[in-house]
């Protein structure tokens, strides 16, 4: 059965109450997810960069309950506000995640989350939400289980964070982390993610993330729908085995610093992904105008100054400009000088790559 290794054995402590705080990334996949199986399980497996200023802060304070409740007892507060609107998706992840975490139902908790990038950015906040809301779980599971090891304190971190969103599974740890069941690499796994296990050039630490923020009204078509349309989607099969093929590739491209092998395996992946939007049935767009005027000046600007800034795409309209930090003063002048009349209100972040999530 599926995640057996995180059912725990009887808890060896009793806590009565306490407060935890976890600040957890948002990432940005390279290879990309898209299509999954029941159980949040991926059609292919992915690879991402994790990121450092895009980030979730939550706090959880719990409390132990005279006994059991019958249901969950939670209370949700966004940036200091009472949230209701949020509720659906946590009682969804904790019925998901009871069979892992027994205690759920014996404390009353208060979860307090905000977001480092501003509220309807168009930035999505499950992949560092519900890793910050996961390793808070873990705190207190630790807490009722000291002698819990590290490794499998981040593996069970990652394994509950994709029960709640499956990309969240990829922000616990970083700089660079990989999903679901590869071949070619060793310890991978559809439970939960690992960090990237082969040897990795320079060049490509502290790479730099500057995300434009094109569109950030709400999304036409949810993530969750999108992965449910590669079921009988035409070119499905085609598209997960271009997937795997496109991991092995990136071996040697990290080893040996391949900037160029890079560029052509981070852009085909995120023009792939919305080839599939594009030629599901319904079909759909996600990117916007501004979208392909920014791709077409960044293939502009590459090919008159031989630098290595690149493109990646997630679900949506926005774009992520990636490029190494050797080249940062350049291209953030080209950023700034081309890019950012695209913008919606002229808003665009700059992040670098990062190393995972932080307990406060
Ligand atoms: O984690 P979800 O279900 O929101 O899916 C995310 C999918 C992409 O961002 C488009 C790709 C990825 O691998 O993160």
């Amino acid at each position: 059965m599926i995640g057996t290794d995180f059912v725990p054995s009887a808890y060896s402590n009793s806590v009565a109450k306490g407060k935890i705080t976890w600040k957890s990334p948002s990432n940005i996949a390279l290879v990309k997810y898209w299509g999954k199986k029941e159980n949040q399980i991926p059609a292919n497996p992915s690879v991402s960069f994790t990121l450092d200023t895009c980030a979730t802060t939550t706090t959880v304070t719990y409390r132990k309950l005279e006994e059991e409740g019958k249901d969950y007892s939670f209370d949700l507060f966004f940036e200091g506000e009472p949230k209701e609107s949020f509720r659906p998706k946590i009682l969804t992840f904790f019925k998901r995640v009871e069979h892992y975490l027994p205690f759920l139902k014996s404390y009353h908790f208060t979860i307090d989350t905000s977001n480092s990038f501003p509220h309807s950015s168009g930035i999505a906040s499950s992949a560092s939400g519900m890793s910050a809301l996961a390793l808070c779980l873990m705190s207190i599971e630790k807490e009722l289980q000291p002698e819990m090891d590290p490794g499998h304190f981040n593996r069970k971190a990652s394994f509950l964070a994709r029960l709640g969103s499956g990309s969240a599974c990829r922000s616990i740890e970083g700089d660079l982390m990989q999903w679901g069941l590869h071949k070619d690499t060793q310890g991978s796994s559809n439970e939960y993610a690992i960090k990237y296990p082969f040897p990795v050039h320079d060049v490509f630490k502290n790479y730099q993330d500057t995300i434009l923020l094109v569109d950030k009204g709400q999304k036409q078509v949810s993530s969750t729908v999108g992965h449910d349309l590669m079921h009988g989607h035409p070119f499905a099969e085609q598209r997960f085995l271009q997937a795997h093929a496109n991991l092995t590739k990136l071996q040697d491209v990290f080893a040996q610093g391949d900037l160029n092998g890079f560029i052509e395996i981070v852009e085909s992946e995120a023009l792939t992904l919305h080839a599939m939007m594009m030629t599901s049935l319904p079909y759909f767009i996600l990117m916007k105008p501004h979208t392909l005027e920014i791709i077409n000046k960044i293939w502009a600007f590459r090919e008159r100054t031989n630098t290595h800034v690149c493109f990646t795409l997630d679900a949506g309209a926005n774009v992520h400009v990636l490029y190494p930090e050797s080249e940062q003063e350049i291209v953030y002048q080209f950023i700034k000088n081309e890019l950012v009349a695209y913008c919606e209100n002229g808003q665009y972040i700059c992040d670098t790559i990062g190393y995972g999530a932080k307990k406060m």
